[in-house]
């Protein structure tokens, strides 16, 4: 382990590794080592450009917390997250495709009853979801946690709103006999991902927008069955085709088609127009 130099220093670092005893960690980091050392042979950096990724890399890490997450951010743009979703979702006839996560996700959203409003009298199109849990094969799902949440009108999470507490235009729900959910809320509105970070550097240096197109988000769990994590997108979005984090898939997009004002599904009562939302999602075994 003397004299290293840019043709032996791979094999070295690979050598170095060799006793890990977990071999998927093993097999992990060889795989970095080699790729790793591929990419700075390829763009042969400088020193200050070296100095820079690591700024980059330290300003992402210190931007992230229990309310904002840079590096998923920054694993969305590049299109990781789309690639480990595809990985692990080779799904057949029947499945619900999959998308990201995304960073705005929040564990513990307030449990609620069917029928309740998640929007709390946010402005917005009224829209009125109702949708049906089965698994792929077809049998419907009762009692499955279906965890919804989505941006307000403005494009922004209740995570994002400095002044809210936390817990708006998302919640907990649990399906009823037949699989099925209603609920009410409003129509999700495209919006910018964080673009005041690193990741918004990168989007700005790179000439990409940081926008998705409108969507609803879904978590489904149900005993016996891989969880479902995906969105409903809203037909006609103009960011469909150039969703910053490359989620859009063509079986996610509903045209959430508008209805007269008057009186709703439920008996609400419906001073404007309103839209409405129904899909069905196919859960895989577990
Ligand atoms: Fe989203």
């Amino acid at each position: 382990m003397r004299d290293l130099n840019e043709h032996n220093i791979t094999d070295a670092v690979l050598e170095s590794f060799a006793a890990t005893p977990n071999t998927r960690l093993l097999t992990i980091v060889n795989s970095l080592v080699r790729h790793l050392h591929g990419f700075v042979k390829d763009i042969e950096p400088t020193f200050d450009e070296w100095l820079y990724a690591i700024q980059f890399l330290t300003r992402t890490g210190q931007l992230s917390d229990s309310s904002r997450q840079e590096f998923i951010l920054l694993s969305d743009v590049l299109g990781v997250s789309m690639l480990v979703d595809a990985i692990n979702h080779r799904l057949p006839e029947g499945a619900t495709q999959t998308t990201v996560l995304g960073p705005f996700f929040v564990d513990n959203a307030p449990d609620l009853k069917q029928g309740q409003d998640i929007s709390q009298g946010a402005a917005g199109t009224p829209l009125y979801v109702e949708v049906n849990v089965a698994a792929a094969s077809g049998e419907a799902l009762p009692d499955a946690v279906v965890d919804v949440w989505q941006s307000d009108s403005d494009g922004f999470y209740d995570v994002q709103r400095a002044d809210g507490d936390g817990h708006n235009l998302r919640g907990r729900f649990r399906t009823g006999p037949q699989g099925e959910l209603r609920f009410w809320s409003i129509t999700p509105t495209a919006y910018p991902i964080p673009d005041d970070g690193p990741v918004g550097d990168l989007l700005k240096a790179s000439q990409r927008h940081s926008w998705r197109p409108a969507h609803l988000h879904f978590m489904i769990s149900a005993e016996g069955y891989q969880t479902l994590v995906t969105h409903i997108f809203v037909d006609g979005d103009r960011y469909l085709d150039s969703d910053t984090v490359f989620g859009v898939k063509q079986s996610l997009i509903d045209t959430f088609p508008e209805r007269p004002a008057g009186t709703g599904p439920d008996g609400r009562l419906l001073a404007s127009p309103w839209r409405q939302l129904n899909y069905s999602f196919g859960l895989m075994p577990s």
